[in-house]
């Protein structure tokens, strides 16, 4: 009798937690009966209750035209994990239909987690929304291959410590700049980030963990982003059930963004991104791929530091592991008499190296740019000698080094086109990378490609301090072993990775959201 009571209990006690999550649903009925009838299912993110989302679903109603249902359904201990979306999707139009909703109208959001999950819900069952919003979230790199079945709103927040900006950039290029259509792309696949605006503030209320621990320090209040956002997730909602005229406000915003976003955007072409195209290696160039990275170009010149002479580097993209044929290896295609009016022909060979984590999993977490950039490039001694001058010292010409003198050069041009927002708040809350001597030389081969561009978190007088530098490989001319004579190798530091770090995570430190609470 004890026994079967307490299995009782315990049973009780499961049947309410299963219910807990029906019991949180939220549903919300239309504020105003004009429009099309509609309806917004909502998905939370990670620990995030429904009802944090009301200012927001509330914004959302208010400024849009349609008469607009909305429904959050809670899942299992707050966790909108992918196999469970279908059930908490039926689950709450059920309900909202007995409330009263009318049609089939239906639109999805989801917020960071709960985005990453609904799309891959919706993928699937392409019938049952007629758009869908990602907020603080974004369409993931393997959906990108064939256009996605229904119309995707992504809305990031330049200060989201958790969807980093530069994964929206990514997805910006993607649908807005690289698109087959740029029309269809602005309608159909819009992508706008909300500038001052942190990832929390897509809801309210009290912060989970993981997003205090990631998240930045918002600089709009939340009533700011619950409008912002309200108006943008509307306009689109209110344009895809019919009404064109929002299209105007939705195409000014995704513009406004691309302006935003721009820095970052140079940024990662000059590094040759390789999720904006993969780099062509041994395949012919045909316009799908890149051949080589303009920043490793630009690198060269820099090497040569030769004031009279014109330095015209081809770079290519190769594994830095492959060293045959010829083409693998930098090089220099012709000499002159004299160094004025000459113009060198340098090749130049880099292999961009990127966090595993991010090939891992899309999900804008880690940095998405190169930790390093491995450039192969002849010395400045072969640069010099091949100008005119002549017996040039190697010591002389490559000893010191010249790695740390290419990355401060790169730092200084991410730091000098940065916005002046972003420049402004890096220089008083972010810890600075700080451009240290070059490492090594590593003359033996592998041990170069083996030993990482150096990211070392010190403190110099007192002030955190990130420490970058370059392991190198430089060999003279007359060097012993003729195959790897004459070469500078450098570990460089990409442009896009200085502009991650400033607009992102050089932050986290003393402008993160766990100093705000
Ligand atoms: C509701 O919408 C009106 C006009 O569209 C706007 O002026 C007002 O600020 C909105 N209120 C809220 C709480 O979003
Ligand atoms: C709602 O519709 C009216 C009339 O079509 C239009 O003037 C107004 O701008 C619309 N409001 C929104 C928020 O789209
Ligand atoms: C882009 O798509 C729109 C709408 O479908 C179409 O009218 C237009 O002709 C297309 N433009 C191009 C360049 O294909
Ligand atoms: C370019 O080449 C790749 C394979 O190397 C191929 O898949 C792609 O279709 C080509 N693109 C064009 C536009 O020819
Ligand atoms: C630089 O080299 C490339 C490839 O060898 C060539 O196509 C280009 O014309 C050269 N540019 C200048 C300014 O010499
Ligand atoms: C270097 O020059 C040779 C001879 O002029 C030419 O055949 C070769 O294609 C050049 N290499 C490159 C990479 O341009
Ligand atoms: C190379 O130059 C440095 C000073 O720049 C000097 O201390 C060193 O002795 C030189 N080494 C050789 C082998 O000449
Ligand atoms: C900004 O970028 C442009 C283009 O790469 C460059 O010419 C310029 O020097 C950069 N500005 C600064 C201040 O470094
Ligand atoms: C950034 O600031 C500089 C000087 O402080 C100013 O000249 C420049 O116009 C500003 N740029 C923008 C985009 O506001």
């Amino acid at each position: 009798m004890v026994v079967s009571l307490a299995v009782a209990a315990a049973l009780l006690l499961l049947a309410d937690s299963l219910c807990l999550g029906q019991s949180r649903d939220v549903i919300l009925e239309p504020v105003k009966r004009s429009g099309a009838e509609a309806a917004l299912v909502l998905i939370q993110d990670f620990q995030i209750l429904p009802e944090q989302y009301l200012p927001l679903a509330k914004a959302v109603q208010n400024a849009s035209n349609l008469t607009l249902w909305v429904g959050i359904p809670e899942f299992f201990v707050s966790d909108p994990a992918p196999s469970d979306i279908e059930e908490g999707v039926e689950r709450i139009i059920a309900s909202l239909r007995d409330a009263g909703m009318e049609g089939d109208n239906v639109a999805f959001a989801g917020h960071s987690l709960g985005g990453a999950s609904l799309q891959r819900y919706l993928v699937g069952h392409s019938s049952r929304g007629f758009a869908q919003v990602l907020l603080g979230s974004f369409l993931q790199r393997k959906y990108r291959s064939i256009p996605y079945p229904i119309p995707t709103l992504t809305v990031g927040g330049e200060l989201d410590g958790v969807c980093r900006v530069s994964r929206i950039m990514e997805s910006y290029y993607h649908s807005i700049i690289h698109t087959p259509n740029h029309t269809v792309g602005i309608r159909d696949f819009p992508v706008v980030v909300v500038e001052g605006m942190s990832n929390m503030q897509f809801a309210s209320g009290a912060i989970p963990q993981l997003t205090k621990d990631l998240d930045l320090r918002p600089e709009i209040s939340y009533d700011e982003a619950h409008r912002k956002v309200g108006a943008l997730v509307s306009a689109f909602l209110d344009l895809h059930a019919g009404d064109s005229h929002t299209l105007g406000f939705l195409s000014k915003a995704v513009m406004r963004s691309g302006q935003f976003l721009k820095p970052l955007l140079t940024a990662f072409e000059l590094e040759g991104y390789h999720n904006f195209k993969p780099p062509c290696n041994d395949k012919p160039p045909n316009g799908s791929c890149t051949v080589g990275s303009s920043w490793s170009e630009q690198g060269v010149v820099a090497m040569g530091d030769l004031k009279e002479v014109i330095i015209n580097d081809s770079d290519s993209f190769h594994p830095s592991l492959e060293f045959y044929p010829h083409d693998y290896l930098p090089h220099l295609n012709n000499s002159c008499s004299t160094p004025s009016s000459c113009t060198l022909e340098v090749f130049s060979v880099t292999e961009n190296v990127y966090e595993e984590l991010d090939n891992v999993i899309d999900s804008g977490f880690v940095p998405i740019s190169a930790y390093e950039m491995r450039v192969k490039m002849v010395s400045r001694q072969v640069m010099m000698e091949a100008a005119g001058y002549r017996d040039v010292d190697f010591n002389t010409s490559d000893g010191y080094s010249v790695c740390k003198l290419i990355n401060q050069a790169f730092y200084n041009w991410a730091i000098g086109n940065a916005s002046n927002r972003t420049l402004q708040r890096y220089t008083k809350y972010g810890v600075p990378y700080v451009m240290g001597n070059d490492e090594g030389p590593y003359n033996i081969f592998p041990e170069w490609v083996y030993n990482p561009l150096q990211y070392k978190h010190t403190k110099t007088a007192g002030e955190d301090v990130i420490i970058v530098q370059s392991p190198t490989l430089r060999t003279p001319k007359d060097y012993f072993l003729k195959i790897s004579a004459g070469f500078h190798f450098c570990k460089v530091l990409s442009p896009a990775r200085v502009m991650e770090w400033m607009y992102v995570d050089s932050l986290r430190e003393n402008y993160g959201m766990k100093n705000v609470l």
